[in-house]
């Protein structure tokens, strides 16, 4: 998809470095995000995909490097500013919780209720919309109760977008589907993408469903970016690591032991003081 060469990426990382405290998880990370792209990115358990998430929406600071979306840095901004920029995200959680004392249509509907004066006229007709995009137009009235694990995601689905965000950020969009409904997702949010021309980020660890809709997808482990490229790039990789990670063997270099952090330090240390 061709983006005008004066409109700055969607989402920027410049040599970023993210953690906790003085925990880094992720050090040295480069990545651009633009209009139009699905773009995974992947990695192990605990390598780090949804602080990446929480960088990419401010949630945490950079502790080196410089993040930004829509062409602000997420360092400068004000409350008021990152505010307006989230406004312009939509975020799927890993827990995409529904509220359940609602029905599908009122979850669809909170954002705008939230973030907007709509009418009542142009709340039914944006939440109907988006509940059509995702197939479930005609399950707007059911309780969250009556529907399925997969039409949950749907829902949750259609709440994220619901606003038109130019960023959508999907966290672990797959856990926990059925392969029919892991397969409808994934077609979902290409089209999506394709329909609102936003932006996606898929943080996942599903290879297939990723490459199959991605344009780009980067890999991280072991504390930085170990790979960038198309699906069909890193498919072709003969790095060890890519290649271990991609092919899902128990043998290679991605190390199965949860690595050591200064706070696990400091807790044995006074645990064998006692
Ligand atoms: N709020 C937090 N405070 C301290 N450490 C955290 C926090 N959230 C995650 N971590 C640590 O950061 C690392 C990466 O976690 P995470 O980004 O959740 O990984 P992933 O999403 O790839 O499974 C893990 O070692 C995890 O324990
Ligand atoms: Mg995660």
């Amino acid at each position: 998809m061709s983006t005008a060469p004066d409109t700055p990426p969607v989402l920027t990382f410049s040599n970023v470095a993210l953690g906790y405290g003085d925990f880094t998880v992720l050090s040295q990370i480069n990545l651009t995000v633009q209009r139009g792209q699905v773009v995974g990115m992947m990695g192990g358990s605990g390598s780090g995909k949804t602080t990446l998430l929480r960088g990419a929406t401010g949630q945490i600071l950079a502790q080196q490097g410089t993040i930004t979306a829509f062409g602000q840095n997420l360092a400068e901004v004000t409350t008021e500013g990152l505010r307006a920029l989230r406004q312009r995200m939509g975020v799927l959680f890993q827990q995409g919780a529904l509220f359940t004392d609602l029905n599908v249509f009122e979850n669809v509907a909170f954002p705008l209720r939230e973030h907007t004066r709509d009418t009542e006229n142009i709340v039914t007709e944006k939440v109907l919309d988006k509940l059509d995009a995702v197939g479930l137009r005609a399950a707007a009235h059911l309780n969250i109760s009556e529907i399925s694990g997969g039409m949950a995601r749907r829902v949750a689905l259609a709440r994220a977008i619901v606003l038109e965000p130019e960023l959508i950020l999907y966290d672990e969009p797959f856990a926990g589907l059925d392969p029919i409904s892991l397969g409808i997702t994934a077609q979902l949010i290409r089209s999506l993408t394709d329909r609102l021309n936003c932006a996606s980020v898929m943080i996942t660890h599903d290879v297939p469903e990723t490459f199959e809709i991605a344009d780009h997808v980067y890999v991280v482990g072991q504390g930085k970016l170990m790979a960038s490229g198309s699906p069909s790039e890193l498919a072709n990789s003969t790095d060890p690591y890519v290649h271990q990670f991609l092919n899902g063997e128990p043998d290679g270099p991605i190390a199965f032991h949860y690595p050591v952090t200064p706070a696990f330090s400091t807790w044995l240390d006074q645990r064998k003081a006692k």
